[in-house]
Order: C-alpha cells, then structure tokens, then sequence
C-alpha cells in the first residue's frame, strides 16, 4: 500500500477530532439524562475508529455493541446486496439506541439496517454517521447526527477502505484513479 496514492485531504485530522467532539457534545445533550445506559451500536468494520472516538465524547453512560454486514466486497462501486455477517450479542428491545455508521453513500446499508433495527422495537432509535455522500444518494434515509458531508469520490481512511487498506489513515482523503 502506497500513501503517496492519495490525491487530496478531504477531512483533516484536526477536523476529524473536531467533528466528533461537536457530535459527541449533540449526543449528549440530546439524550440528557435516560433511565437505561445508551446502547451504541457500530457497523463493522469501517465504523470501528470513529466509533472509539465518539463514545469517548458522550458524556452518559453507555454500552457498546457491533453489527457486521457487508456491501461493497472489494470494489469501488456499491454491488446493493448488503448482507448480515454477524449479528448483535444483546436484545435491543425496550431501549434507547443509536446507530453509528462510518459513511452514508448510496444509502442502501444504513435503511437495511435501520429497518431491521425498528423491527426489534427499540425505546427510541437515532442514527449517527461521520460522513454523508449527499450526490450518492439512492435511498433517502434517516440520518439524526451528520459528521462532514463530502462530494461524490471514493474516499479512504480513518475507517473507510479500499479492498481493506487505508483504514487505518488519521484523515479521510481520495484515492488516485487507478
Ligand atoms: C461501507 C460503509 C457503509 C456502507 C455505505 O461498508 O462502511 O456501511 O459501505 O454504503 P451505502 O450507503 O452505499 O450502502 P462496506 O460494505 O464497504 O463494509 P466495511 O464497513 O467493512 O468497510
């Protein structure tokens, strides 16, 4: 894997921290003060590194769970078929939960997901995604907490991958054309 592969920044890391900061202090304030912890859920993998920041923001007390499903394989291109590859460990009935996504591009994931997440009747469910690809939009979708919205390119790091590398990038920046 080449760094020097990445053309431009499209998030700093100086605004990676502050992104999360805002929606950690939007979080907490919007929950105030809940009878049971939050349960926080992250869609693997490409939430993982936002979702460790975040969490450490939020100001209530929390759990945490993760939710693996699948939709681009190893392509750059979304395939639509969004597949569960590992469920959650606990009910989320009767609770307060908030789902955190890493991007919202074509849309197609994040209404699966909260579709199937409604269906287990949750108290009250919120969404939160760190970035949102507006021109990608297919299938309009509840976001509740919005990080950086960013243009139609195919953007790497800070969770976000190509064929699984770049994750691990601080930044989230745009990938050469092969
Ligand atoms: C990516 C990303 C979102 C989804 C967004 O996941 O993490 O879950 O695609 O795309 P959509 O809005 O067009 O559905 P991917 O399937 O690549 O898996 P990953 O989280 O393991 O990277």
């Amino acid at each position: 894997m080449q760094l020097d592969e990445i053309t431009k920044i499209l998030v700093s890391e100086d605004e990676v921290t502050k992104t999360v900061k805002r929606l950690g202090a939007e979080i907490t304030a919007h929950y105030g003060q809940l009878e049971r912890e939050l349960m926080v859920i992250g869609l693997l993998k490409g939430s993982f590194i936002f979702m460790a920041d975040l969490v450490r923001q939020i100001r209530i007390p929390l759990v945490v769970d993760f939710l693996t499903l699948s939709s681009y394989g190893d392509g750059t291109v979304s395939s639509g078929d969004v597949k569960v590859v590992m469920d959650l460990d606990s009910s989320i009935e009767g609770r307060d939960v908030l789902l955190v996504e890493d991007i919202v591009d074509t849309g197609r994931t994040f209404c699966k997901v909260i579709r199937m997440m409604r269906n287990r009747n949750p108290r009250t469910l919120s969404t939160c995604t760190f970035l949102n690809k507006p021109a990608a939009r297919m299938v309009d979708t509840q976001i509740d907490f919005c990080g950086v919205d960013i243009p139609d390119e195919f953007a790497v790091g800070y969770g976000l991958d190509y064929a699984q590398n770049y994750r691990h990038l601080p930044y989230v920046g745009v990938l050469k054309p092969a």
